[in-house]
């Protein structure tokens, strides 16, 4: 099937990609002794997305970050719900509720360049605001060849992961710049799970484990 093929071609695609990053990419690795301790308020949800109905084969989901402390927080996009690569890096996980196996997905590993100078500004692309207690949430599609979920398949959806890069502004000051060392905050996350059944009798895409 076309779809097999098209899955196959862009996995090669994305490897060739991948390694030209790894030779050009800069690895993030940050001291874990220049990490705050501190726990990150931030909850994360996912529901289905009720506005527009899913395609074939493809399932939009809402994630939500929820900001449950009292100051703006500033988030690293890098390897959370809200990374703009989010459906290929393995950062929501689609377990089938009818064999308990995972969807296949690229699990791509992204390479970031750090800031030369050690920290990011407030308006860099890479950063997100979440003003005190609020939220920010955006609508994603997950799909082949990122993920490749069934047809008329149900799934049950969880997103997990490591919070690469945190800032809470309970300072009480004007914040500029948001450093790599000083008060940034990691820790893990887990969303709710949530279950939803992918449309279509026909019949589904060509795969293998
Ligand atoms: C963190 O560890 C590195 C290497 O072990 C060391 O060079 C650095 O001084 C440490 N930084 C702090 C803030 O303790
Ligand atoms: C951070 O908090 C301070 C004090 O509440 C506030 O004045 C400031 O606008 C907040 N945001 C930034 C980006 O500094």
């Amino acid at each position: 099937m076309v779809s097999n093929r098209t899955f196959i071609t862009t996995v090669v695609a994305f490897l060739a990609f991948t390694a030209i990053c790894l030779i050009y990419g800069d690895f993030v690795t940050i001291p874990s002794n220049m990490t705050s301790s501190l726990s990150v308020p931030i909850e994360v949800t996912l529901s289905p997305e009720t506005s527009e109905r899913s395609i074939l084969g493809s399932a939009k989901l809402c994630i939500t970050l929820t900001n449950i402390s009292p100051y703006e927080i500033f988030l690293l996009r890098w390897s959370s719900p809200l990374d703009l690569s989010a459906p290929s890096i393995g950062v929501v996980t689609f377990t089938s509720t009818k064999t308990g196996t995972k969807a296949p997905c690229l699990d791509m590993k992204i390479n970031h360049r750090v800031p030369p100078d050690g920290h990011f500004s407030i308006d860099d692309q890479s950063i997100v605001r979440i003003p005190a207690n609020d939220k920010v949430d955006a609508v994603v599609e997950f799909k082949e060849p990122k993920v490749a979920l069934v047809k008329g398949e149900e799934y049950s959806a969880k997103a997990e992961g490591t919070w690469m890069g945190v800032w809470v502004n309970e300072s009480g000051q004007k914040v500029e710049k948001l450093s790599m060392g000083d008060g940034m905050r990691t820790g893990e996350f887990a969303s709710n799970k949530v279950v939803f059944k992918v449309p279509g009798e026909g019949e589904g895409p060509e795969l293998r484990e």
